[in-house]
């Protein structure tokens, strides 16, 4: 089975979906490490499994390229073949980057190009989408710019608010991002770079 830590920032909801998918013996892909950019809620998830967890806070480090290296360092301890951004809400600099690019995707709540950033729903309901949704793309070094991998739409209801609308995105973020994982870590197919 594929490698996979995931980095998360929050609550960790998509996280915790990825790891009970990886409790079925057939899921090609097991979660060996979360890691945060603060004691973030979702890092229990892993705990609570007995998964390894990881800290690495921008704070902690004298500038961001320390925090970048310490961050890769701290990634590729775990010897990943994947590594999922789900709901981590930092830029990753060049050591990241070098060490995992192509190998390193993100969850957006949006349909990427539209809405990229740290505030992508209550854009989206700012600009009065009527339809907006979920992507899983390539990191890359802009930000939420990588080739996107999957997309599913969501529908901004007439009594939709942020909260609303995120929550039933997430739902679909969950699905997609299982899927989008399996496909990457399907043996014979492992690497972003397969269609
Ligand atoms: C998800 O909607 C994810 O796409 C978003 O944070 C949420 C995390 O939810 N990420 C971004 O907006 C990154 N720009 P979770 O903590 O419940 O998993």
């Amino acid at each position: 089975r594929a490698r996979v830590v995931v980095l998360l920032s929050g609550t960790g909801s998509l996280c915790a979906a990825l790891l009970d998918a990886t409790d079925d013996p057939a899921y090609p892909a097991d979660v060996v490490a979360v890691g945060a950019d603060r004691p973030a809620a979702g890092l229990e998830h892993a705990a609570r499994r007995g998964i390894p967890t990881f800290v690495s806070a921008l704070g902690d480090h004298p500038d961001r390229a320390a925090w970048d290296r310490a961050l890769a360092a701290s990634i590729a301890a775990f010897e990943p073949d994947l590594v999922v951004s789900a709901g981590f809400m930092k830029i990753v600099g060049p050591a990241v980057l070098d060490a995992f690019g192509g190998r390193l995707i993100n969850t957006h709540p949006a349909l990427l190009p539209a809405f990229p950033g740290a505030h992508a729903v209550r854009d989206a309901l700012a600009a009065g989408a009527t339809v907006t949704g979920s992507s899983v793309h390539v990191v890359d070094a802009g930000v939420d710019t990588g080739p996107v991998l999957a997309q599913r739409e969501v529908p901004v209801l007439p009594d939709d608010d942020e909260p609303r609308l995120h929550e039933r995105i997430k739902a679909v973020e969950r699905e997609l991002l299982v899927e989008t994982v399996a496909r990457l870590a399907a043996p014979g197919t492992r690497g972003t770079s397969s269609p």
